[in-house]
């Protein structure tokens, strides 16, 4: 227990006298939304209590995972930028600041609305190049071997640079070069190493330092860049500028394109020239639907973000989870239930759209949560085993999310990765950036778990051209009157679909403000591995005591659960913002 924490322990032993059981909470983050009149007890021993910061404005917010971004996404909202203006900045200054998932050589997924009510998805993850297999990734016996996670091999053809551009192309209204100025900047005359980032670079150091680009970039004189050091990326900053003065050609069928499949040549990878000429982001029609009289906007296939909290918010509609009370065994069990059974629909049936049909319209539907309600005990947990349709044959990670809301209206949610810790942890040699490792979303053989455990069909079967299943959630809420309420997501992997969820839960059911929500502890089921993850000194003992006597396997998460940035609109337009704790270099600003 850091000294920091026992203080703020103490802070709130008066509370405590009223709260035997842990202690309320005070609103800090803007109104409750809804007001449910309960009181919200977090663990005595919970981190995370409505302390830090939070943004306030009337005219833009802006919160994401860096402080840094978070200035540059402002500063656009200020200069007269709207909201996808910011985020295209955004995303170029978190790939400069933020290189564990800040990213030009990754993907992602955004959901909009435009002041005026449209609404709008942008798919830009990596697809697989045209030459790979599934045999790229099998030993000779058939197992998955380490390939789809580390090397050449494992790199997806990225889609953040083309998906940036399609953004700005269809919404935004400064110049392009403007947008990327900031990174450039940032990249040329360099920023203030954290804690965060040293740290990330130490812990993968001898990774990374097996690729002679990767050493020179962000080992210089041997080390990772020491804490409160200036860090500059003069590489980065050309690929930026070349990016800047030619937009998204460059990164395609450019310079740059070549530099990346000389890289693959190189390293005995598969993206050749054509693969990244034939890239494209895709718009996809958002997961739409009802929770509790709100409007939830989120990301379709090939994300299963959407159509997984989508089945599990409409199972716990059912359930008075007001009245359980927020973290109480009983809810906490309902979610778990609606978890599993929204997982096992996840692993087993969707893949990319372009590749598979998927019964969405089903899974998605009130009638179909109605059925697997039936299926569910108040007091007992059910067996993942009965759910799962996928036979299972065997025995650091990063990404980041943000949130903008102009003066106009206009939200944006927009989740980008590398997928683990610094992706493949290759370095484009003259390019200065990291290269994905995407592919190991796919499934490389039905029944094997990927890098997040998460046991997978035939449907997310890796073949060329397609993108992998994804678990990213960029998601926008409206309030039963249609006004903008929440703009959300988080990284996580599979945490991601289940943090949202519950960030959504803690407003809409339990009335919290945007700092409670967010700081709020969590809980996670995947349906495989069959364990309740909770968060450290997250679930007090009796809680804990209680869901293990219903027959869950309540089991310490290694990591914290997922990492949201979020904006609330308040009744009145005021917008509040919260940076999750959980991830420490992030901020909120408004003004
Ligand atoms: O698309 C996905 O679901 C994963 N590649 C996301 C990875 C991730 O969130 C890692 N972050 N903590």
């Amino acid at each position: 227990m850091s000294f920091r924490h026992v203080g703020r322990s103490f802070a709130v032993l008066g509370l405590l006298l009223s709260a035997p059981i842990g202690c309320t909470v005070p609103p800090q983050g803007g109104p409750a939304v809804t007001d449910t009149g309960t009181r919200i007890n977090f663990p005595f021993d919970w981190e995370f209590r409505g302390h830090e910061p939070i943004g306030v404005g009337t005219q833009g917010m802006v919160v994401t995972a860096d402080q840094r971004a978070t200035q540059v996404g402002r500063d656009i909202l200020q200069a007269g930028g709207n909201a996808v203006d910011a985020a295209v900045a955004v995303g170029f200054a978190l790939a400069v600041v933020m290189p564990t998932a800040g990213n030009i050589g990754g993907g992602g997924f955004a959901v909009l609305r435009t002041g005026d009510g449209a609404t709008a998805a942008l798919d830009f993850r990596e697809t697989a190049p045209a030459l790979i297999t599934p045999q790229h990734f099998l030993d000779v016996e058939g197992i998955p071997t380490n390939e789809s996670r580390a090397g050449h091999l494992a790199v997806g053809v990225p889609g953040t640079v083309a998906g940036l551009y399609e953004l700005h192309r269809r919404y935004g209204s400064m110049s392009w070069r403007d947008l990327l100025a900031p990174a450039i900047d940032l990249a040329e005359n360099g920023f203030t190493v954290t804690a965060a980032l040293h740290e990330a670079l130490k812990g993968k150091e001898s990774t990374l330092t097996q690729y002679g680009a990767t050493r020179q970039v962000f080992f210089p004189g041997g080390e990772a860049p020491r804490v409160g050091s200036q860090f500059r990326q003069p590489m980065l900053a050309r690929t930026l500028q070349e990016i800047a003065s030619e937009g998204a050609a460059a990164f395609y069928r450019g310079a740059i394109a070549e530099l990346i499949a000389q890289e693959m040549q190189r390293g005995g990878g598969l993206i050749r020239r054509d693969d990244l000429l034939a890239y494209e982001a895709k718009w996809r029609d958002p997961v739409t639907f009802d929770y509790r009289g709100h409007t939830i906007i989120s990301m379709p296939p090939p994300s299963s973000g959407g159509v997984t909290m989508a089945e599990a918010l409409n199972i716990v509609e059912g359930y008075d989870l007001r009245g359980l009370g927020f973290n109480s065994p009983e809810s906490i069990h309902l979610l778990v239930e609606a978890f599993r059974r929204a997982f096992a629909d996840r692993n087993y049936y969707l893949g990319d759209p372009d590749f598979v049909d998927m019964p969405i319209e089903r899974l998605t539907s009130d009638e179909y949560a109605l059925g697997q309600r039936a299926s569910i005990s108040r007091n007992r947990a059910s067996n993942s085993e009965s759910f799962n349709r996928v036979p299972v044959l065997r025995e650091g990670a990063n990404t980041t999310h943000y949130s903008i809301v102009d003066g106009a209206g206009n939200a944006i949610a927009l989740t980008y990765t590398l997928n683990l810790s610094f992706g493949s942890g290759i370095v484009v040699p003259r390019a200065g950036f990291f290269l994905n490792n995407e592919i190991d979303d796919f499934t490389i053989r039905a029944g094997y778990p990927n890098y997040f455990g998460l046991i997978q069909s035939d449907a997310n079967l890796v073949a060329p051209g397609k993108r992998p299943l994804s678990s990213m959630t960029p998601t926008i809420v409206l309030r039963p009157t249609g006004e903008l309420l929440m703009v959300l997501g988080s990284p996580g992997g599979a945490k991601i679909i289940t943090a949202v969820t519950q960030n959504i839960v803690n407003v809409i059911d339990f009335g919290m403000d945007a700092r409670i929500a967010v700081d709020a502890p969590r809980v996670h089921h995947q349906l495989l591995p069959d364990e309740l993850l909770y968060e450290m000194n997250g679930l007090d003992t009796q809680t804990r005591a209680v869901l293990l006597g219903m027959g869950h396997l309540v089991v310490p998460s290694d990591s914290y659960i997922g990492g949201v940035e979020l904006i609330i609109r308040g009744p009145d337009g005021t917008l509040y913002g919260a940076a999750d704790p959980r991830r420490e270099d992030g901020r909120a600003l408004g003004f």
